[in-house]
């Protein structure tokens, strides 16, 4: 009896044994998975293409994690730049934008002008996380081959993610080897680095691309009619127009002094009542020559955060004036769709992927369908 119950304990040992190993294991496989890293940024990557585009402002929307995630010392120092008697030197405003030419190329296609002259680069701003809108973007107004007979280059621009940079960049470097289509540089991707965001492009332009004929600035949350804009705007049979930009043009905007908006920009920032005239973000085109030289004067000035008046900024600068454009061709305020309308306008800003993708198919025919 004795001899059998020891047997027993042996036994019932061992079970416990292997069942706090299972434990232990599991425990472990779990804590793994659950690294603070990883669960985030996949509520982010599935949160992300639903996210809506912001109020009727002139540029994207902010992500609103964005505030949030910057580091504590940057918010003491943003609180501490607003004081009266912030001390001179060494502090920058934390809004003020930190523009050096020497943010690095981390993807980078320099060929892609090689073996052709672009009559017209799109560069579509986008966040590293996107994923989808880009997929929506190739798939509908950023087809390369949209206007038969015109050569068109696409880029996607981005910057790094401020929380996720790892897990996003391999992701990217997948995404940027399949499709050849994305350039990024090392500054971090947030609202306040818009700017930054354009300018690469313009270097982009500049250093990668100088034939190109045309450059248009989109964000990812418009509907683009690339067609319409060749044909009635850039018309690829006329000479190239020199010192040319175009699109929904503001005339005397007042830069936005109240912290609360995510369009404040600070006295400190930008000092004038008054922004030049200037074209909004969402959809802006101009010439190849004119690319080059914001990007040149860029260099020169004080770089704003508002990247839409920025260029505004630069063209004050070079002493060009943004050119008018026919009433209605570039909206910033959302227009429900309507195949025969959108068939003759530009931009119309707030159209995100799901009905981009959705309206798309249909937009095809309008040539045989809307009168002209
Ligand atoms: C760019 O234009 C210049 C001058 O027009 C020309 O000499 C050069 O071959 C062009 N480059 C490409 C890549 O087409
Ligand atoms: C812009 O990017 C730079 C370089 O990565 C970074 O130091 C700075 O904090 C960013 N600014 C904002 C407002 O996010
Ligand atoms: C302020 O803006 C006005 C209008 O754009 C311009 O004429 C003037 O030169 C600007 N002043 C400064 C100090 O930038
Ligand atoms: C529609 O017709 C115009 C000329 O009227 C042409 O330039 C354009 O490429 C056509 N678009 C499509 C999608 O067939």
């Amino acid at each position: 009896m004795k001899v059998f119950t020891s047997q027993w304990q042996t036994l019932l040992t061992g079970l416990l044994f292997i069942l706090c190993c299972t434990f232990l294991f599991l425990l472990v496989g779990r804590t793994e998975k659950e690294s603070p890293e990883a669960f985030p940024l996949l509520r982010e990557l599935s949160n992300n293409p639903q996210r809506s585009p912001g109020p009727s402002g002139d540029l994207p929307s902010a992500p609103e994690f964005e505030w949030e995630t910057e580091p504590e010392k940057t918010k003491e120092t943003r609180h501490l730049g607003l004081q009266p008697i912030a001390p001179a030197a060494a502090t920058r405003h934390p809004l003020a934008v930190a523009y050096s030419n020497n943010y690095k190329f981390r993807l980078n296609e320099p060929k892609k002008c090689q073996e052709r002259s672009p009559f017209l680069v799109l560069l579509v701003i986008t966040q590293p996380q996107d994923v989808d809108g880009r997929k929506a973007i190739r798939q509908t107004w950023g087809s390369e081959s949209s206007v038969p007979g015109v050569s068109i280059l696409r880029l996607f621009l981005i910057g790094v993610h401020p929380r996720f940079e790892y897990p996003l960049q391999y992701l990217l470097e997948e995404e940027s080897s399949t499709y050849r289509d994305i350039i990024q540089q090392n500054f971090l991707d947030t609202y306040n680095n818009l700017t930054l965001k354009t300018l690469m492009g313009m270097e982009w332009v500049s250093k990668f691309c100088p034939n190109a004929t045309y450059v248009m600035k989109a964000d990812s949350d418009i509907f683009l009619n690339v067609d319409y804009m060749v044909s009635h705007l850039l018309q690829p049979h006329l000479p190239p127009k020199k010192d040319y930009m175009t699109g929904y043009i503001y005339l005397n905007s007042k830069p936005i002094r109240n912290k609360a908006y995510k369009w404040y920009v600070p006295w400190e920032v930008y000092r004038n009542d008054t922004y030049p005239p200037y074209c909004a973000g969402p959809g802006y085109v101009l010439s190849g020559d004119l690319a080059k030289k914001v990007y040149q004067v860029a260099q020169t000035i004080k770089v704003i955060n508002m990247e839409d008046a920025f260029m505004g900024i630069c063209l004050h600068e070079l002493g060009v004036r943004v050119a008018a454009s026919p009433w209605g061709l570039f909206s910033m305020v959302k227009i429900s769709y309507e195949k025969c309308q959108f068939s003759k306008l530009v931009v119309v800003h707030h159209y995100g992927p799901e009905e981009l993708l959705r309206i798309w198919p249909g937009f095809q025919d309008r040539n045989e369908t809307c009168h002209n």
